[in-house]
């Protein structure tokens, strides 16, 4: 049943609109955690710590969250390639989700900034946790996160980088609900409801991180 779902045009794009969906719900938690840096450092810092420490979050929750960026980047490249077989020849005119290669070759583009800023995400701040933990084992010191988040946007260069790919990130978002949303068929009276709700999703969170990365800028 997997493997014929995985076999099919409409399969690997369903499971790459219910990959997609699910990223959304990990960003969407992400962003209600790093915006209480803004206004309040001990709730922030109180749900770090619990993030952190907790058992479920930490051995299940973050291998099925790492498995699913690695399946919906995998995915993605698979469709694109599939879909460039499919045409070899690129449209000479750009007619919105009609062109599937153009959009799926925009989505490949955005994707790839958003992988590169994962890349130095990590780097700042997933491989130091990490390190903290396992392989250190330092004492744990449920006040030190948001100290260390604020440290992370002192220097321009990086606040500039990581906005940029927020504005790529709001393309990929704005795009990949619409077209998740087709994939599964999700064409009823509620469509322009899931639309406007899509655009402002993916309009409204990317504008918020880079708030959150400009704020801890300016005000330290
Ligand atoms: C200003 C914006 C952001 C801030 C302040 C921020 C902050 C953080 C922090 C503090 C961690 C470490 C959590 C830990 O392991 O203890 C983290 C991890 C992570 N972030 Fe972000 N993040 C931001 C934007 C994003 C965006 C836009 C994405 C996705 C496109 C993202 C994806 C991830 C992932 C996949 C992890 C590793 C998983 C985890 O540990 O939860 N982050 N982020």
């Amino acid at each position: 049943m997997l493997k014929k779902l995985f076999n099919s045009s409409i399969g690997r794009k369903i499971a790459m609109a219910l990959s997609g969906i699910f990223l959304i719900v990990f960003l969407t938690q992400h962003f209600l955690i790093n915006i209480t840096s803004v206004f309040s450092e001990s709730l922030f810092n109180w749900l770090s710590h619990f993030m952190g420490t907790n058992p479920i979050v930490q051995f299940v929750l973050q291998p099925i969250l790492i498995a699913g960026v690695l399946f919906h980047f995998v995915m993605g490249f698979i469709l694109d390639y599939q879909n460039r077989k499919a045409r070899p020849v690129n449209y000479a005119v750009f007619k919105g989700s009609k062109n599937s290669l153009l959009v799926s070759r925009y989505m490949i583009l955005s994707g790839t900034v958003i992988l590169s800023f994962l890349a130095l995400h990590f780097y700042d701040f997933w491989i130091p946790e990490m390190e903290y933990k396992y392989i250190e084992f330092k004492p744990d010191d449920p006040n030190r996160y948001h100290h260390e988040l604020v440290e992370k946007f002192q220097d321009p260069i990086k606040v500039g980088f990581y906005c940029i790919s927020f504005i790529f990130l709001a393309l990929h978002l704005v795009h990949g609900l619409a077209s998740s949303t087709q994939s599964l068929g999700t064409s009823n009276k509620y469509s322009s409801l899931i639309k406007k709700i899509s655009y402002s999703f993916g309009i409204v969170v990317p504008l918020g991180f880079c708030f959150i990365a400009i704020y801890h800028f300016l005000s330290h």
